[in-house]
């Protein structure tokens, strides 16, 4: 297996990458549901595309053929991806509560003081870094209904206010994000609340579906969007990993999408939580966890147990994982908020920032074998999806401009 190190990041090939289709994991990513997901999501009044762009200067720069970058800063006013998973999950779990087909329901339907009644006061929980969690608490609050959300140590004060803008009770726990998680298990199992999780368990795997299948329609964007242009499918996707429901649920839809022809699909995470990354190196196919204090900037990556479903599908699909270091995810932060000639100028956060800062790293100071092993070459088309914004609108600031994770040093 390849692998390799320097100070900035590791990497490996993923021992255990297929190219044989598990019809029965990929099936849950296929049309006949994310046609669905989209329909419900796009009956929000506030739904948008967000934009996909094309760095040309940029992938001149780094000599690869195309740099498209969807950029989720821009998703319902939210700053960042994770409502649409949100969104689907609630709106799905309300649709059984109701014993009807998601299909015939729209979320203005769900919202009216007639669906209210019928449903009663039901209380939302999740454990999250931020994003997820203001995702469900600004559905709760558009649906009537109520939401708690507990945030892991270490999480800044303005990601939970973000969460109590939006309605929820929040609060900053002693504990990392795993523990957290289990923790809100247990108080919905207590209090009879419904706990709305991005990540899944042994017995616990539904409404994480649901929310896989949410980010999935990301995915279908993108390629009805470069269907209509006639534009070529990405050769690689470089996607950031916390527990991996996101990455699994792009991964799984351009899988079942174009088959054989889909694209390389690279896996990064923060070294301090790096579980795809470790269980890839080890190479048996069994999970690896990360436990302890995760103090990555990358908030939204600071998971050391990945969601079971997504570890299946990533550890089957994943060509190669990276762990890297903090400073990469400010490089990418740094160049994607000042970029070359008329590319467009994007905001990307810690989490959003990293895949284009771990390309950037390859293409520009690494020693060549990892770039090599992946071809990431002139002929080269990478796609990167900008999972959030300015989340931490204080540390994006200490970043960008005051520096505050130093510079990339040159590996030696
Ligand atoms: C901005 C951002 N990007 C990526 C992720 C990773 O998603 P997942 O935990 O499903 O791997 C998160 C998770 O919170 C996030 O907030």
């Amino acid at each position: 297996m390849e692998k390799g190190q320097d100070q900035n990041m590791k990497w490996t090939l993923n021992n255990n990458y297929s190219g044989v289709f598990n019809e029965k994991e990929l099936v849950f990513f296929n049309n006949k549901y994310i046609d669905k997901v989209l329909r419900f999501q796009k009956s929000h009044s506030k739904y948008n595309k967000t934009p996909l762009l094309s760095l040309k200067n940029l992938s001149r720069y780094l000599n690869v053929k195309e740099i498209r970058v969807k950029d989720e800063s821009k998703r319902f006013g939210l700053n960042a991806f994770k409502v649409m998973g949100g969104i689907y999950a609630v709106g799905k779990y309300l649709a059984e509560k109701l014993e009807r087909d998601i299909d015939s329901l729209s979320f203005d339907e769900l919202r009216s003081p007639e669906t209210k009644e019928k449903l009663g006061e039901i209380t939302f929980i999740s454990a999250t870094d931020g994003n997820h969690g203001r995702g469900i608490a600004w559905a709760a609050r558009e649906l009537g209904q109520k939401s708690v959300i507990y945030l892991p140590k270490g999480s800044s004060r303005s990601r939970l206010e973000a969460v109590q803008q939006e309605g929820a009770y929040g609060e900053i726990t002693d504990m990392n994000y795993d523990d957290t998680v289990r923790m809100c298990a247990e108080l919905a199992e207590e209090k009879g609340w419904v706990m709305v999780q991005d990540t899944a368990w042994e017995g616990y795997d539904k409404i994480p579906l649901w929310i896989m299948q949410g980010y999935a329609a990301i995915a279908k964007e993108i390629i009805e969007e470069l269907e209509a242009e006639e534009a070529e499918a990405p050769t690689h996707i470089i996607l950031q990993a916390g527990v991996g429901s996101f990455a699994a649920g792009i991964a799984a839809y351009f899988k079942n999408h174009y088959r054989e022809l889909a694209p390389k699909i690279i896996i990064v995470e923060p070294e301090a939580a790096d579980t795809y990354y470790r269980s890839f190196s080890k190479g048996t196919g069994e999970i690896v966890p990360v436990t302890g204090h995760m103090n990555s900037i990358m908030a939204g990556l600071n998971c050391g147990e990945p969601n079971v479903r997504a570890f299946r599908i990533l550890n089957q699909y994943a060509y190669s994982s990276f762990s890297s270091t903090d400073r990469l995810a400010a490089l990418g932060m740094r160049v994607l908020g000042n970029p070359l000639g008329s590319d467009e100028k994007i905001i990307s956060g810690e989490s959003g920032a990293i895949p284009l800062g771990l390309l950037f790293y390859l293409q520009k100071f690494a020693e060549p074998e990892a770039a090599e092993a992946l071809q990431l070459d002139e002929k080269a088309s990478v796609l990167i999806i900008n999972t959030e914004g300015d989340t931490d609108a204080e540390h994006y600031l200490d970043v960008v401009w005051h520096g505050t994770q130093g510079q990339v040093p040159r590996p030696n």
